[in-house]
């Protein structure tokens, strides 16, 4: 683990009097960290942060993101530029790899992207076995695993960046066959010469009777959509991932470890549950106000989905360029979805009212992201698949990273154990 060590100490008073010093670690962004990596082995002591609220996991030179601010950077390039001017799959090079890819280099990248988008024809099969209301978020892990039965050398450290661009090409072929299979339609095999995002709308969109023509407008957005999901730091799935690659597991179990954790309504699932949500309204009368009440007044638990971020305390930039990006691409599509129009008016309501106001409750990157996939023809079962595919450069990165940094360990969180003292076993007939 790298990071810089400050010259000051913390110190750390324990109830006995006894204290004990702290190094400061201070990242490249000046943030600063308490390294307590020491305290148990001198005091005995252990932190208690449940939620790893405030726990720094590792140090990281992946992506910056400084939530007050509302400030998201990919190898300190800001997410505002890379969506506006990259490409998806310069964008994952850029975070697995550390630099912007030379011409020369991203072609190369491209040619491995192309080269291995096909999976084993035995795979096709697995499809089968799911029942046609399988979520593809089942399919999808369960398939990311099964690669690993086929590329047992994945942790070889020579084949590292072939498996890198394997998982890489042959997830997004996954998600578009997994599709097919769910509508009942032949799949659909990839074609060299489309590019990552072109190549992926094809093998969802093109049917065998008919030439399929790539929009240039859907195109863009997809690339946009995944650049602003690929990569954000230590969440939930990343983490998982990179806990999972801790132990030695191969790459594929951790990225299928990361899908799952993905797929939680918390987490990549919001963005299904959003436009849930919204339909929900609308098909009620489209009171929102009712609604807001509802969540105001925590009645039945409910949230409203695609608010709110642990990091986030401002307006997520990500919300900001898709919310742009919404009425851009719904026009360019000829599209007029009432749902964009509702997601509006409860996005200006719930940013005037004290109790989103007072939580720092902001749109997040799931509010309009939906609506746009919607607009571009994806199934809402298919939402979290999206995000997966998005955030797939990013979980490899920080695997990557984690692998080649002689300082890792398999993580392993401590706990304060709040059960009973020591008892004697109680035999059945005396219970
Ligand atoms: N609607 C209503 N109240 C909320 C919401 C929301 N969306 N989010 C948080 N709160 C309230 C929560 O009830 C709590 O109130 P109180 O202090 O009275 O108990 C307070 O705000 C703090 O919430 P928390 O759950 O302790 O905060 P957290 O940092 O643990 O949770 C979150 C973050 C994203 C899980 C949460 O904001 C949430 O559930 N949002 C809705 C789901 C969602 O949109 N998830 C996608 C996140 S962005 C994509 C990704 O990276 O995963």
């Amino acid at each position: 683990m790298s990071g810089t060590k400050d010259a000051q100490t913390a110190t750390l008073t324990l109830p006995d009097g006894r204290s004990t010093a702290l190094p400061i670690v201070v990242g490249s962004e000046d943030e600063h960290a308490v390294d307590i990596r020491s305290l148990r082995q001198d005091t005995g002591y252990v932190t208690l942060d449940s939620g790893y609220m405030n726990t720094g996991a590792t140090t990281s030179a992946i992506t910056y993101l400084d939530g007050e601010k509302g400030i998201l950077r990919y190898r300190g390039y800001p997410i505002e530029q890379l969506a506006e001017h990259s490409n998806f799959a310069e964008v994952s090079y850029l975070l697995i790899y550390g630099r912007l890819p030379t011409e020369v280099q991203l072609t190369e990248f491209r040619r491995q992207l192309t080269r291995h988008s096909l999976i084993h024809e035995d795979m096709l099969n697995f499809f089968g076995g799911f029942p046609p209301t399988a979520h593809p978020m089942a399919v999808l892990s369960a398939m990311v695993t099964s690669l690993s039965a086929y590329y047992p050398d994945s942790l070889d450290p020579k084949l590292l960046d072939l498996h890198i661009t394997r998982l890489l090409s042959k997830v997004r072929t996954i998600a578009a066959f997994s599709y097919k299979k769910s509508i009942g339609q032949p799949i659909i095999y990839p074609k060299n010469a489309l590019r990552y995002c072109g190549n992926f709308l094809h093998m969802m969109f093109a049917v065998p009777s008919e030439e399929y023509v790539i929009s240039p407008v859907l195109e863009k957005a997809l690339n946009q959509l995944l650049i602003l999901h690929a990569d954000h730091e230590q969440n939930c799935s990343t983490s998982t991932v990179r806990m999972i690659g801790s132990s030695g597991a191969n790459p594929y179990a951790a990225v299928a470890g990361g899908i799952l954790a993905l797929w939680g309504p918390l987490h990549g699932g919001a963005n299904q549950e959003v436009i849930e949500m919204l339909e929900g309204i609308r098909d009620d009368g489209g009171d929102y106000q009712k609604f807001l009440d509802d969540v105001k007044n925590k009645r039945g638990n409910r949230r409203l989905m695609g608010f709110g971020h642990r990091v986030y305390k401002n307006y997520d930039p990500r919300a900001k360029i898709l919310k742009a990006m919404a009425d851009e691409v719904l026009e360019h599509l000829g599209v007029d979805d009432p749902l964009l129009d509702l997601a509006k008016e409860i996005e200006a309501v719930a940013l005037r009212e004290d109790y989103f106001i007072s939580k720092k409750l902001y749109p997040n990157v799931d509010f309009y992201s939906g609506i746009l996939y919607r607009a571009m023809g994806f199934p809402t079962n298919m939402f979290t698949v999206m995000f997966a595919i998005g955030r797939l450069p990013g979980w490899i990165a920080h695997w990557r990273e984690m692998v080649q940094d002689p300082g890792t360990k398999i993580g392993r969180p401590r706990q304060i154990y709040t059960g009973e003292g020591e008892r004697q076993y109680v035999p059945m007939s005396e219970r």
